[in-house]
């Protein structure tokens, strides 16, 4: 770690505040980094939940921070995959950290992507009424968006992420160098989310990613850590104005996720098509409707599809290769969980490249007329 490179990003919410630091070997310095959440454990290990794979890949580095600061580590295995965020896969990690006698005042560590940290954040928000966690977070998804910000859920056979709490971690440290081990389509579903931070909000940002987007997925030290630096930072602004996700700013990061949904939906939540690359998708598809609608121009509507499939993401319907038609895609609309009482699901549109809004007066026909067309 050089300490003069590293980003320390504040999330300012009053008394439950906290530092995402962003820099190359975190890992090996997480006894000194993450000092005042290990105190209590002075006489037991430190509990961590791992992806199995992430704990392969960097569990001797964290190992041997901690032992150097007189600590020793109890590992939870979590197998890699969506289906371990589940009632069952709750269960037993609360039975375990029950069993370890993990108390109110102790801290939790989740090593991993979003699978991890959402079941961790989650069963620490009720343990014992809530603990504290720390956050691993070893794929570039789950640096820039959901180890951020406190949303912490399993999935039911309602859908993805039905059941869950806001709960935020205590501290983040995004690591760069779990990254070096990340499968290239990984770290492509995670640049999705940066591009959103892009069009959502920061044109200046779209510009910098469209010129530097082989820089970043090539993990290229310098800018990788701009874009996930940059990233965070506007998760921790929206995230301080709306913790809750109450006054339509949080929701802005919902930027392409209605028609990824559906996508997601539609390839039953699979590998065929990952989160990121759903998001992607959707992105262009917000970006093609709000050019429908006349919110922007098709030259920017096209723009932003250029830049999203530069990265290797996939950019068009017809890629996916789907046997549904648009009515099919909306009726996994209906099923969204933005969809509100009064039957209207509100839609993320852009008004110009880094300019996100939340549209109301969307016919859901429209939207099936729409998906026809693209999906030809
Ligand atoms: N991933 C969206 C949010 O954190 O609000």
């Amino acid at each position: 770690m050089d300490m003069n490179r590293s980003e320390t990003i504040r999330v300012e919410l009053g008394g439950r505040s906290y530092d995402v630091i962003v820099d190359e070997g975190l890992l090996d310095q997480i006894a000194i980094l993450a000092e005042p959440f290990l105190k209590s454990y002075s006489a037991r290990p430190v509990p961590i939940v791992a992806d199995v794979n992430a704990r392969e890949h960097h569990s001797a580095r964290i190992e041997a921070s901690l032992a150097r600061a007189g600590y020793e580590a109890v590992w939870y295995d979590v197998p890699s995959g969506e289906a371990s965020k589940s009632w069952a896969g709750l269960e037993e990690l609360t039975n375990w950290l029950l069993a370890l006698g993990v108390t109110r005042s102790d801290h939790v560590f989740a090593l991993g992507g979003g699978v991890v940290g959402d079941l961790v954040g989650f069963a620490c928000s009720i343990l014992k009424r809530g603990c504290g966690f720390v956050q691993l977070p070893t794929t570039l998804l789950s640096q820039v968006d959901s180890s951020v910000g406190g949303k912490t859920a399993i999935n039911t056979s309602a859908g993805k992420n039905m059941i869950g709490a806001f709960h935020q971690p205590s501290l983040v440290l995004a690591d760069m160098d779990t990254l070096a081990t990340l499968p290239d389509r990984e770290m492509r579903a995670g640049y999705a989310e940066v591009i959103k931070y892009g069009l959502l909000g920061d044109r200046d940002f779209f510009d910098w990613l469209e010129a530097n987007v082989g820089a970043v997925v090539a993990r290229e030290a310098k800018p990788l850590q701009h874009a996930i630096a940059t990233s965070i930072r506007a998760k921790a602004r929206i995230v301080a104005e709306d913790e809750r996700e109450t006054s339509g700013v949080r929701a802005l990061l919902n930027l392409g996720h209605t028609f990824g949904h559906a996508l997601e939906a539609e390839t039953g939540f699979s590998n065929r098509l990952l989160h990121g690359e759903a998001v992607a998708l959707g992105m262009v598809l917000a970006a093609k409707f709000s050019a429908r609608r006349g919110d922007i121009s098709g030259q920017d509507a096209s723009r932003a599809a250029i830049a999203i499939g530069a990265s290797g993401l996939p950019a068009q319907l017809p890629d996916l290769d789907l046997s549904c038609n648009g009515s099919r895609l909306v009726d996994h609309m209906r099923h969204d969980k933005k969809m509100e009482g009064s039957g209207t699901l509100p839609f993320l549109l852009l008004k110009g490249l880094g300019e996100a809004y939340m549209a109301r007066d969307v016919e859901l026909n429209d939207v099936a007329a729409f998906l026809d067309e693209e999906l030809a």
